[in-house]
């Protein structure tokens, strides 16, 4: 229970990689607000983590609009603490080759991906601040640092997101916020059913087909799990991390080694 008496930020909560990052937090004793546009799914999983004697409530915020970022971060303050934990995980993943990236799946991208993390990041960080103590993990991709057809937007906006993460590590380290970033590589999520779909319009390969000749690429030979992702941002959240900020963490069984 390392996190013990912390309230935590999770966006993205609702499904996927943050509700296992939900789930592992409040395991480690935080209190978690389970941040998403999906009100009714977030509640579910706050409600799952109520049930097992956490804390845990449901926040509907669109982490794009600032508003919204800061009235829920004032009541999830009042309810659950001033949140020393960030985790930026809401993400979109949108096909988008060349001749699109004008396109609203661009802005889209970069919305949810960068301008959303740093309002999240600029909303959050004051009570860390004034806390003394901070966390703030980003969460990148394996197309944070290698590229695959037609994906302009999220390859770009994931790079992004570890420019952000050492630009924000710089900046905040004075206050003992440490910030880190996590690169999954093919987590088995309903992203990455979106991503199958749009590889059998672009080149034909059925989704199960692309699924196995992605795990058979990958050395420890299996897919990844949210609790995998969850696992290694519980370590970025913990004082085993302590002296780590700035870096980015590929998470991805070996297939792409930075
Ligand atoms: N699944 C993978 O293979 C994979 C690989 C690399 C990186 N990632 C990254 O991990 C993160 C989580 O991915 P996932 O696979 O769980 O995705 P997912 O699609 O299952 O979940 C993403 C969540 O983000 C929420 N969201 C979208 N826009 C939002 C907004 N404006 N405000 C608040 N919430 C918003 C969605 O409602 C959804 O619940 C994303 O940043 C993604 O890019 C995933």
């Amino acid at each position: 229970m390392s996190l013990q008496g912390k309230a935590a930020l999770v966006t993205g909560a609702a499904q996927g990689i943050g509700e296992a990052v939900s789930s592992r937090l409040a395991q480690d004793g935080a209190a978690v607000a389970v941040i998403d546009i999906n009100a009714g799914k977030a509640e579910e999983v706050a409600a799952a983590l109520r049930a097992t004697g956490a804390q845990a409530l449901a926040a509907a915020i669109d982490v794009t609009n600032r508003e919204s970022v800061a009235e829920g971060i004032d009541r999830i303050a009042r309810e659950l603490g001033a949140p020393l934990i960030l985790v930026n995980n809401a993400g979109v993943y949108r096909s988008t080759p060349l001749k699109d990236a004008s396109s609203t799946a661009w802005d889209l991208s970069m919305d949810v991906m960068l301008k959303g993390a740093v309002i999240m990041a600029q909303e959050a960080t004051p009570r860390m601040v004034r806390a003394g103590w901070g966390r703030i993990i980003n969460l990148g991709s394996m197309m944070s640092s290698v590229a695959y057809g037609e994906d302009l937007a999220y390859c770009t906006a994931k790079s992004g997101v570890l420019g952000l993460t050492r630009s924000l590590a710089a900046e905040l380290a004075k206050h003992n916020i440490c910030v880190n970033a996590i690169c999954p590589g093919s987590i088995l999520t309903s992203m990455l059913e979106q991503v199958g779909e749009a590889v059998e319009r672009r080149d034909g390969l059925e989704p199960e087909s692309w699924l196995q000749k992605r795990t058979n690429e990958i050395p420890l030979g299996r897919l990844g799990t949210p609790e995998d992702i969850a696992n290694a941002i519980s370590f970025f959240c913990s004082e085993d991390s302590s002296y780590i900020t700035g870096q980015s963490l590929h998470v991805n069984g070996g297939i792409y080694q930075s």
